[in-house]
This record gives structure tokens, sequence and C-alpha cells, in this order.
């Protein structure tokens, strides 16, 4: 399956963040998207989901050839896209066991889940997410660390088993133990059906699950792109590197002197 993201402009409340992104995502394939806090990242991903906060002002996106902004979300979600959230709602009221077998339920084609399989595999995915089983009757993030949050979201994508995957800083705010249990769980997904978008304000997760892409985001384009090499250089010259090497049109302001 391809992911192909051309050109896409996106706007909220009339003010433009994403200024022309192409990008091609294919199954089997690890890309990351690092860049500094504000260049635009969370928005693609929501924009990518369909986020109604968010108004598309140009450009496509195409999943396997079909047009991906005109679907729902819900359609988008069958259709093998997931995002793990950088801030995970809380949802009192709605237990995790009766959110993930709803959401599960979505993606069985005749909605007929054979409950019992399904159990089995959700205790298993705990087990080795290493949660404990009593999070199966908690309302969903509701006083939940902000660790427990993110493993709940990585919880979600080993159930729902997504072909593409948007992970939006799913590694902010973790010890290395949680780290390397978020990872596992992208590890484990990791094959020739699966691809995931890794965004990451740090290298760190990186050196957990490696990327076959790397992409550099700045001011809502893709300042430059490469391999699993380009996080190294990021780490050694920090962000203030792209902005130099990269810097497209800083801020307009005018000279005094022209005024
Ligand atoms: N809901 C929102 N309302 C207003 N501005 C927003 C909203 N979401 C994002 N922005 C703005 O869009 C820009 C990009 O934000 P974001 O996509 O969150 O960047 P990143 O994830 O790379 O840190 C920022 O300037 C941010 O203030
Ligand atoms: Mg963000």
């Amino acid at each position: 399956m391809r992911l192909e993201i051309e050109d896409l402009k996106a706007e909220i409340d009339g003010k433009p963040i994403l200024n022309g992104i192409t990008l091609a995502l294919n199954t089997g394939e690890i890309h990351a998207l690092m860049g500094p806090n504000g260049s635009g990242k969370s928005t693609l991903a929501n924009v990518l989901m369909g986020h109604p906060r968010y108004t598309v002002t140009g450009g496509r996106a195409r999943l396997d050839g079909a047009e991906l902004l005109e679907m729902e979300p819900d359609e988008r979600s069958r259709r093998g896209l997931f995002l793990a959230f950088q801030y995970p709602t809380e949802i009192p009221g709605v237990t995790v066991g009766k959110f993930l077998k709803r959401a599960r339920e979505l993606r069985v084609p005749d909605g007929k889940l054979n409950v019992g399989a399904y159990i089995k595999e959700l205790r298993e995915s705990m087990t080795f997410m290493e949660m404990d089983q009593g999070f199966i009757n908690r309302y969903l993030n509701e006083g939940f660390s902000g660790g427990e949050k993110k493993r709940m979201e990585i919880l979600q994508m080993l159930v729902l088993d997504p072909r593409f995957a948007i992970l939006d800083e799913t590694d902010s705010g973790l010890d290395i133990d949680a780290l390397k249990i978020v990872a596992k769980g992208v590890n484990k997904l990791r094959g020739q059906n699966f691809c995931a978008l890794v965004i990451t304000h740090y290298q760190r997760i990186l050196d957990h699950i490696r990327p076959d892409f790397v992409h550099i985001m700045y001011k809502g384009r893709i300042a430059t792109s490469g391999g699993a090499e380009l996080v190294k250089t990021l780490e050694e010259r920090g962000y203030d590197w792209v902005k130099a090497k990269y810097g497209i049109e800083e801020d307009e302001h005018e000279p005094a002197a022209s005024r």
C-alpha cells in the first residue's frame, strides 16, 4: 500500500501552517518526521486523519490512489490509517475494554468479532506492553499517568493492527523503560504490511526504532530528507543547522533602514 502526500497545504483559523508537504510512504517502511516545535508536525498528522479543526487549502493525499482527504475520518481508519495522539484524551464513562472492542469491530469487515479470540489477543498484547490487566476496566486515559497514556496508544495500535500508523511524539515525556516498551510495540508490527510515520522532536526513540527514511520539517515544509544518518547529523548540529541551511524565508520584517 502507498500513501502519497502531494504539495499539501493547510491552515487553522486562517493561519497557514502546512506550506506544501510532499511525502510518499509505502508499507514495509518506517519513516521518522523530526522538526522543531511549532513546525507543523502534529498539524500534518491531524490533517491526514481528518481533524475538523484544520482546513486543507491545497494539494492532495492518496491512499492507494483513492483521495484520502475526501474520506470521513472513520473511513480513513477502516482503510488502515491510525494515529497515536501527542495528547491522548480522557474519556470518562468508556472503559478501555469497551473502547478497544468497539474500535476493533470497525476493522472486521462484517463487524462480527470472535470475542473469545479477541480477548485472548488483547490480554497477550497487554502482557507484551507490560500493562496490568486491571486497565481493561478503567475509564479510557482517566487518571492515567503520561507514560500509561502513551502505552495505551500503542496498545490500541496493536489491537487495531493498522497498515499506516502515525505516532505523534509518543516518546515525549517517557522514561527510558517506557520508551523501550513503546518502541517494542512498533517493532512488533514492523514488516511488509505495515508503515509507520514516527513523529519526534528528539532522536532518542530512533535508537530503538531504526527508521528507513528521515524527514526534517521546518515552517510547514519538509526542509530535507535522508536516511538514518540524518538523525545523527541533527543530533550533532541541532535544529539551528536546519534553520541556517534550509531556513526558508525568515519572518518578513522589513529592515528598519528600508522603511
Ligand atoms: N488548534 C490550534 N489553534 C491555533 N493554532 C494552532 C493549533 N494547532 C496548531 N497551531 C499552530 O500551528 C503551528 C504548528 O503547530 P503543530 O502542528 O502543533 O507543530 P509541532 O507538532 O511541529 O510542534 C504552531 O504555530 C501552532 O501554534
Ligand atoms: Mg506536535
